[in-house]
């Protein structure tokens, strides 16, 4: 433990020599400072890189900003109980301290400092901090970074504070949240590298939509499918987000119609609310979805969803959602799904089944409540699993769902372990949401866990 110290102490001072020396001619963006598996763009000014190993975490920040950097693991996206570090570079020395917020107000330095400045630099426009923790520190005033979601909290300033005591107002707009997958991300980006035989991949794109002032729009295009041919599967699909447009793409989901459309509305665009006639009702299979935050996704290894066969659906429905909060203008879009098709096929089709009741102000789920049930029941013949974990029991599903849809006399698979029952009228679905961190939480008040 002493030696891990004294290594980190050793580059933290070698590092900023090097990298320092702003002569304001420099104002192009610094590279990562080394190969980093995963990148989110938190905002415009704001970007996050990290690694991590079995025990650490290692972060580094690129933010426009020659003032300080915030960045903090939160409970919920607010700043009470969160693990925040804030760092700055000024007359080329290095601040930085492991710090808790208690509420809104400039967070405290914690008495054991557990986060490690690895570098830090300010070039041109943009200050840089690398930064390395373990992933549970068992300090009561950090937060331990678990698998599953985790909210991380970021902030920047134009001013560097005046002392560790006295930090500036980041201000109303220079901060924000977001929701990661810091230690099992969907799919790494790295893996979009992998080599597949007999693979083909099919876009769905906007094409260069002006996205009209407004905070929310939803549009949609319709695609029809080239002829196939023959049965494929698709194995995985990933958003493809046009350059700079990272958050105004809030969601894209690929619907499939249900019976074939006019060919003369295929390349139809409309507001999703104003579908045209021939449309209307037809398109609503959700077929793939993908959210903000999301990457890839990759099917199971058995499991692929069928394209290509006679039953197979031909036409869709791509509908976006822009979120547009300062209503500009200027935004013409062209993002869309990536979908990679084979004709390898797998064992099983997957099918899709939409989980959950309707959102209304009755159904939430409790603060403070360690596991939490929550049912709705299905018309259509579904066999559904009880599982503590939501994304688990997806997979699950997707299993579930061939038994029940091919042939009843198939026996269920073995490897989940489950009795799929074949297909009752009605089933009861049934969702657990768990909050592993429960047990570490520390007096939290109802407030900040609702
Ligand atoms: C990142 O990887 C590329 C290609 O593998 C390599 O050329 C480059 O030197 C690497 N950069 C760093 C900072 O390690
Ligand atoms: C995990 O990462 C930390 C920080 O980079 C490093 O000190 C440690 O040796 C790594 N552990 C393993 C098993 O590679
Ligand atoms: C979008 O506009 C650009 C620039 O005018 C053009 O090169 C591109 O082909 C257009 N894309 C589509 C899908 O129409
Ligand atoms: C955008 O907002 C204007 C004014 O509120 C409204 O008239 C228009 O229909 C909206 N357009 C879209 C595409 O939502």
């Amino acid at each position: 433990m002493y030696l891990f110290y004294t290594v980190l102490i050793i580059a933290t001072s070698g590092a900023l020599g090097r990298n320092l020396g702003s002569d304001g001619s420099a104002n192009e963006k610094p590279e990562p400072s080394e190969n980093f598996t995963y990148h989110e763009v938190l905002d415009d000014n704001y970007e996050l890189f990290w690694n991590f190993n079995d025990t650490h975490i290692i972060f580094e920040t690129i933010v426009k900003t020659n003032g300080y950097v915030g960045f903090g693991i939160s409970p919920n996206g607010g700043m009470a109980g969160s693990d925040i570090v804030i760092g700055w570079v000024k007359d080329q020395q290095a601040y930085f301290k492991d710090r808790y917020a208690s509420g809104n107000t400039v967070p405290g330095v914690d008495a054991s400092q557990d986060w490690f400045l690895l570098n830090a630099a300010e070039t041109g426009d943009y200050t840089v901090l690398k930064m390395v923790r373990k992933l549970d520190t068992c300090d009561g005033q950090d937060r331990a970074i678990l698998k599953g979601t985790t909210r991380v909290i970021y902030s920047y300033s134009t001013d560097d504070p005046v002392s560790d005591a006295v930090i500036p107002y980041h201000g109303s707009s220079n901060r924000g949240t977001k929701s990661l997958l810091l230690l099992d991300p969907p799919n790494s980006e790295k893996s979009v590298e992998t080599k597949w035989e007999n693979v083909i991949t099919i876009d769905f794109l906007s094409k260069n939509y002006s996205v009209p002032g407004n905070s929310t729009t939803y549009h949609d295009y319709i695609f029809k499918l080239p002829d196939l041919g023959q049965k494929h599967h698709v194995i995985r699909f990933e958003p493809v987000v046009q350059k700079g447009h990272e958050l105004l793409v809030h969601h894209i989901l690929l619907y499939s119609c249900s019976r074939p459309l006019d060919d003369s509305l295929v390349g139809a665009s409309f507001e999703t609310h104003s579908k045209p006639a021939g449309v209307n009702d037809i398109c609503e299979d959700t077929m793939l979805a993908w959210a903000i935050g999301g990457t890839a996704y990759d099917f199971p290894p058995h499991v692929g969803q069928s394209l290509g066969t006679p039953q197979d659906p031909v036409y869709f429905r791509l509908e976006t959602h822009y979120n547009n909060p300062d209503m500009r203008t200027d935004f013409v879009d062209s993002s869309g799904l990536r979908l990679y098709l084979t004709t390898d096929l797998r064992k099983y089709d997957a099918q899709v089944v939409e989980v959950g009741v309707s959102p209304e102000p009755n159904h939430i789920i409790p603060p403070l409540e360690s596991s939490f049930l929550t049912q709705g029941a299905t018309v259509s013949p579904v066999v559904l699993t009880r599982h503590s974990k939501i994304k688990r029991s997806m997979y699950l599903l997707c299993s579930c769902m061939r038994i029940c849809w091919g042939s009843n006399s198939e026996p269920a698979i073995s490897e989940t372990a489950l009795s799929c029952q074949p297909c009752p009228r009605t089933t009861i679905m049934t969702l657990t949401f768990n909050r592993p961190e429960m047990s570490v939480q520390k007096s939290p008040s109802r407030r900040e866990i609702a």
